[in-house]
């Protein structure tokens, strides 16, 4: 779905995470591993306030692995719970519970004392656009023996699904809208799929791949587009050109420009993320 944030959708979608946020244990806030940063919503923390927060950091296959352990260590390092996985494939209740189960330890075990009767821990599921929301929700529930059916409390419409005898979760995720501050985070967010085609210019955004990868992952340019070494002595926009040749779509550079972003969403030129810890200290400085 293509959403146009305006400020009354902005609101909404923070009332109804609001409403929801009281009925769970713990926040999953769903980040790419492809811009862990700019795929996060500031606002999910605050809201969340004292409610734990575990990120759970989807297309691990995709991205940049060096990138991603260096995430993983920057959010050890500051206590944050955080998990990166292929949602698609390797990943299921066992690998959540394992992370969620130290943070809630303390609670269940005080509810426990009151003489409360042990029950599942109940979670909401948060992220921006296209970050992979309904695959984890997939992964993690198995739809035909997954409705706990309502429960008072719950928005009408929705449910609790059964994940395991230990997790449930709220079946409609939160969507927030991604940061828009530069137009940096907007070639991030296009790139990677967040923000939708009719939203930017292709030409523009393959640039910005070109411009990023040139450095990062030149045999994936090399190899997909048939380019040689000499071609990295070009400037992005001729290599642009070069490339629309290469894959025989002489000057039509607009059609050239969808069939990189294609191709590097695919992964076909190799896992990128294109957010780095050093960029979030290089923020930090500045407030
Ligand atoms: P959303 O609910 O947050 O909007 O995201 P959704 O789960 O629909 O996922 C968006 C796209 O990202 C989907 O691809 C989905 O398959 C893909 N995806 C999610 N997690 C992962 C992951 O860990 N690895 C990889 N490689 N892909 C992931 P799509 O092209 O829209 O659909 P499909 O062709 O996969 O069916």
């Amino acid at each position: 779905v293509n959403i146009q944030w305006f400020p009354g959708h902005m609101a909404k979608a923070i009332r109804q995470f609001e409403e929801n946020i009281t009925l769970v244990d713990v926040v999953f806030e769903i980040l790419d591993a492809r811009i862990p940063l700019t795929s996060m919503n500031p606002e999910v923390k605050r809201i969340s306030g004292d409610k734990p927060h575990l990120y759970i950091m989807t297309k691990r296959d995709l991205a940049d692995e060096t990138r991603v352990r260096e995430w993983l260590q920057y959010f050890a390092s500051i206590n944050q719970p955080a998990m990166a996985v292929d949602a698609k494939t390797k990943f299921g209740p066992n690998a959540v519970l394992d992370k969620v189960n130290p943070i809630l330890k303390d609670k269940l075990a005080r509810e426990e004392a009151k003489g409360m009767k042990s029950r599942p821990i109940r979670a909401i599921s948060v992220g921006v656009p296209n970050v992979g929301k309904s695959t984890v929700l997939n992964r993690l529930v198995n739809r035909r023996a997954a409705q706990v059916g309502n429960r008072p409390g719950v928005t009408k419409g929705q449910q609790w699904l059964k994940s395991s005898d230990k997790l449930e979760l709220l079946d409609t995720p939160g969507i927030l809208w991604p940061k828009f501050d530069t137009q940096e985070v907007a070639n991030k967010l296009a790139l990677t799929g967040a923000i939708k085609e009719n939203a930017f210019s292709s030409d523009d955004i393959a640039l910005y791949a070109i411009n990023r990868f040139r450095e990062t992952m030149p045999e994936g340019l090399m190899n997909r587009y048939r380019l040689t070494k000499d071609d990295f002595e070009l400037s992005d926009v001729d290599m642009l050109l070069k490339i629309t040749q290469n894959v025989g779509m002489r000057d039509d550079y607009l059609r050239a420009s969808d069939r990189i972003i294609l191709d590097a969403r695919a992964g076909k030129l190799g896992g990128f993320t294109l957010d780095s810890v050093a960029d979030l200290e290089a923020n930090d400085d500045t407030n």
